[in-house]
């Protein structure tokens, strides 16, 4: 067992006023992580990009923090004709790149990498590996434990799943497990699909669906926040609150993405996923336990509660856009479809913006507002709770709109935080008022950073806890919601793309889906 904790048990540690926190509990249960069991990991796309960005980089951090087994091994396998030497040196150079220098450790963890090439549609290259596994189960003492990491282009999923399934390299049991990346099928249909293949070798405890927001340090703290507090959840509902805002901005265009995001679009690569998960936490009832049934049961239950757009109405609930030129931090940028390998006529949307409903006892008639995109004003991915207006002012020449409502903002990232907004007497004359801001920000009480969203989730996948990985039935139910949106884009082209500047806040639809409501977006 290895501690992460810092161990500060002394309250009188903490002064009042200061940014240091009041009490951290540090009791072994809660603060200690838990080694996995000895283990071969397998990625299957190894030479790509997710794999040197933040699958390698997050097992040799692991590996630093002695949170790996002493006994495990990582085999890379991908149709690109690389050695084992050839690997571990593009994995030291991307070390290098994230600030890592030469060190022993290093060393020591490289002699665990291995890399192997094969087609994913090739019955005898699974056969091979079914040998090249069981001679390094042997070698490194994993004893036949293995957990399989899918990162491959979407088309080949079931190609390596039905390749382990025949070679008989994963079985019904829980000594082999698959991790999955997103893209998580292409529509509902797909989806099903994939499952079904899956579902054919595998049984649903075996398989790690990843959404890599869930893993989100600040993600996992909504629950924190939400059941740790009692004085926020009296007031969670339409009582109390007005509307929830949530925004994942981002200033990044496309980068070296087009082939895959040409097909996906933004409504696919993050609202049927990152965005109805952060929905599913911020509306959820409370789970009676946090574990992998409870609190997965009632994140489906927010998805089972979305109201359907009504057929013909997708205009007033849905906005699409594409972002064209504009500036970014004082520099030009290109147009989407000026971006090397998508389609100058392109009609893939890179941002959208929906206003949605949840139909339970304590959402009825709360609008929840998302929207999401690339190439945006600043980079911020952040929720607002928006509570109601005072119901009327006692302050003479104070009308009762003159209050700004208290908002309660979650910062997902950069800058991570919560704060609150609140009215209160500005100093001098009777009557005058400000609105003022409580602040939590991670960095300047926690001084350790957080560890990253891969981290975590390859941890838990090692440790058997799915809690934090995405079920069948959500994704089922996401994608659902999703395909109906596609199904009717499909009946017309959008009028006009692209249709908002790079670097500003999306197209002014966006702002007008808010503005009818009486309402504005918190982040321009
Ligand atoms: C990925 C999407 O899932 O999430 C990307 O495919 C997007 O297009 C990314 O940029 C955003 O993740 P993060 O962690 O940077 O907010």
């Amino acid at each position: 067992m290895q501690s992460l904790s810092t161990d500060i048990t002394d309250s009188k540690a903490a002064k009042k006023g200061s940014s240091a926190p009041l009490k951290v509990v540090t009791h072994d249960q809660f603060c200690m992580e838990k080694v996995p069991d000895p283990c071969g990991i397998v990625i299957f796309g190894a030479s790509g990009d997710l794999t040197h960005r933040k699958l390698l980089p997050g097992l040799y951090h692991l590996f630093k923090a002695k949170l790996l087994p002493k006994d495990f091994f990582i085999l890379g396998f991908a149709r690109s004709p690389l050695t084992d030497t050839t690997f571990r040196e593009e994995i030291l150079a991307k070390l290098k790149t994230k600030g890592e220098t030469d060190s022993p450790v290093q060393k020591e963890f490289l002699n665990h990498i291995y890399y192997r090439s094969g087609q994913y549609n090739d019955p005898g290259a699974f056969r091979t590996l079914d040998g090249i596994l069981k001679e390094f189960g042997e070698k490194h003492g994993t004893k036949g434990k293995l957990l399989f990491h899918i990162a491959t282009p979407p088309d080949v999923y079931q190609d390596v799943i039905s390749g382990l399934k025949h070679a008989e390299i994963i079985k019904r049991t829980k000594e082999t497990d698959v991790i999955i990346e997103k893209p998580f099928g292409h529509d509902f249909d797909s989806a099903v699909q994939l499952n079904r293949s899956l579902h054919e070798a595998l049984n649903e405890k075996q398989i790690y669906r990843i959404d890599h927001y869930l893993g989100k340090e600040t993600v996992q703290n909504i629950m924190m926040f939400r059941f740790a507090n009692s004085i926020f959840e009296p007031l969670w509902n339409r009582a109390h609150i007005d509307h929830i805002q949530i925004t994942a901005a981002e200033t990044l265009g496309v980068e070296h993405r087009a082939g895959y995001y040409e097909k996906s679009g933004n409504l696919r690569d993050m609202f049927q996923n990152h965005m109805f998960q952060l929905l599913a936490l911020i509306a959820m009832e409370p789970p009676l336990l946090f574990d992998e049934h409870h609190y997965r049961e009632e994140k489906v239950k927010v998805a089972k509660s979305i109201r359907p757009i009504p057929a013909g109405k997708i205009h007033d609930f849905v906005v699409r856009g594409q972002h064209g030129r504009g500036k970014w931090n004082g520099r030009e940028v290109p147009a989407y479809r000026q971006e090397e390998g998508v389609d100058p006529k392109s009609q893939t949307e890179t941002f959208v913006a929906m206003k949605l409903f949840i139909d339970n006892w304590r959402w009825e008639g709360v609008p929840f507002y998302l929207r999401s995109g690339k190439r945006l004003g600043h980079q911020a991915t952040e929720i607002a709770v928006q509570f109601k207006q005072v119901p009327h002012s006692m302050f003479p020449f104070l009308h009762s709109d003159q209050f700004s409502p208290n908002v309660l903002t979650f910062r997902i990232q950069p800058d991570e935080g919560i704060s609150l907004c609140f009215e209160a007497k500005h100093p001098g004359p009777k009557f005058c008022m400000a609105t003022l801001g409580l602040e939590f920000n991670y960095k300047d009480v926690f001084h350790e950073p957080s560890m990253d969203a891969y981290e975590r989730l390859l941890l838990d996948a090692m440790q058997g806890d799915p809690t934090l990985f995405v079920r069948q039935d959500m994704i089922d139910l996401s994608w659902e919601f999703v395909t109906s949106i596609l199904k009717e884009w499909e009946k017309s082209q959008p009028a006009k793309f692209p249709n908002y500047e790079a670097g500003s806040w999306g197209p002014p639809e966006a702002h007008q889906l808010i503005e009818k409501d009486g309402r504005k977006w918190e982040i321009l």
